[in-house]
């Protein structure tokens, strides 16, 4: 018997059962048009009629995330009894929050972000590591795919370099062994708060892609970043405004690290004393990345300047790791086929 055969109510050889016919509730109410097909969702029901449509996916990891998607999404419409008008504004949210996506801003993973989403996946994702690592953080909606490439020590702010703070330190595997030639790639904000995507013009600035040396040492130079709110101006910004929330982040600094044979590093520090640290509008700073500017530190490899030392551990990576993806990705690069 096939999903249509359950929801009319036929038995096996294609007939209504009799005692359908003869209960004292009439099946139908005085005032119903329409044939004799029994044909019902309860608000239980259609979430197990759902379920059975899903059963022909050949995916089976699609089909389990579709699955639980439904299941959640069914029981959270039952649990705040949600209303057309009340979902139809849902609808417009979520339709405006694709339509404010372009090549340079990307309003979806600002969802993500702003829901603790991509946080809860990044946490589960570091659990999965093979060793204990660095804690990975948001790659955010800021990122960029092929910045330029630049020498140990070299400064990545073309347009105001004045409030230089110096960042070294040393890319290690899990047990503290040096990792030469790994790719440390790093993005921030401009002194004023904006990255260079939010600017005029649209050109990279204080993003840049580095490589260890042979002790695994890094050494960028770059600018004071400073805490910023993430853009209001758009459906995610109505939802946090009317959510009494500041939207605001702490100032922070991003890195991408990779090196041969180990998991891709997300992350990024957040300068100690910022105002936003306990309350970060999307949850991505994290007690271990905390890192202060200090001036003239023994060992920096500038003497005098303000500077940022900081060693990041990767793990070992697993076969699982090459397929795992990042939360995040350059936005001109989602829905490209659409642009
Ligand atoms: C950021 O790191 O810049 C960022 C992350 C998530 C949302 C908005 C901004
Ligand atoms: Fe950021």
């Amino acid at each position: 018997m096939g999903i249509f055969d359950w929801l009319n109510g036929a038995t096996k050889n294609g007939t209504a059962p009799q005692a359908a016919q003869t209960t004292a509730k009439p099946a139908k109410a005085a005032h119903a048009n329409g044939g004799d097909v029994k044909l019902e969702y309860t608000s239980e029901s259609i979430t197990t009629a759902m379920l059975s449509q899903l059963a022909s996916t050949p995916d089976p990891r699609f089909k389990q995330i579709m699955e639980a998607a439904v299941r959640h999404l069914h029981a959270f419409a039952r649990e705040v009894n949600l209303t057309p008008g009340e979902w139809i504004k849902g609808i417009d949210f979520l339709t405006r929050t694709g339509q404010a996506c372009s090549p340079s801003r990307q309003e979806v993973i600002l969802l993500s972000d702003t829901l603790g989403l991509s946080t809860l996946i990044n946490t589960m994702h570091d659990k999965t590591a093979m060793e204990e690592a660095t804690h990975s953080s948001l790659l955010g909606p800021f990122f960029r795919e092929d910045p330029p490439k630049f020498k140990a020590g070299e400064q990545i702010s073309q347009k105001d370099a004045s409030d230089e703070v110096v960042l070294y330190g040393t890319v290690t595997n899990a047990k503290g062994k040096p990792l030469p030639n790994a790719i440390v790639s790093v993005w921030q904000t401009a002194t004023d708060g904006r990255y260079d995507m939010q600017q005029e013009g649209g050109g990279m600035d204080c993003r840049g892609e580095f490589t260890t040396d042979a002790d695994g040492k890094y050494l960028i130079r770059t600018v004071r970043p400073l805490f910023y709110s993430i853009p209001m101006d758009g459906p995610v910004g109505e939802m946090i405004t009317a959510q009494k929330r500041h939207g605001n982040r702490p100032a922070h600094i991003h890195f991408l690290i990779s090196a041969a044979g180990h998991r891709e590093m997300v992350t990024a520090l957040y300068i100690a004393d910022d105002p936003h640290i306990m309350d970060d509008v999307v949850f991505g700073a994290h007690g271990d990345l905390i890192a202060a500017i200090k001036n003239n530190q023994p060992g920096c490899p500038v003497p005098g300047v303000n500077s940022i030392k900081f060693n990041f551990a990767l793990s070992a990576e697993s076969a699982a790791d090459k397929l795992s993806g990042r939360v995040g990705a350059d936005p001109s690069k989602i829905g490209a086929t659409a642009h």
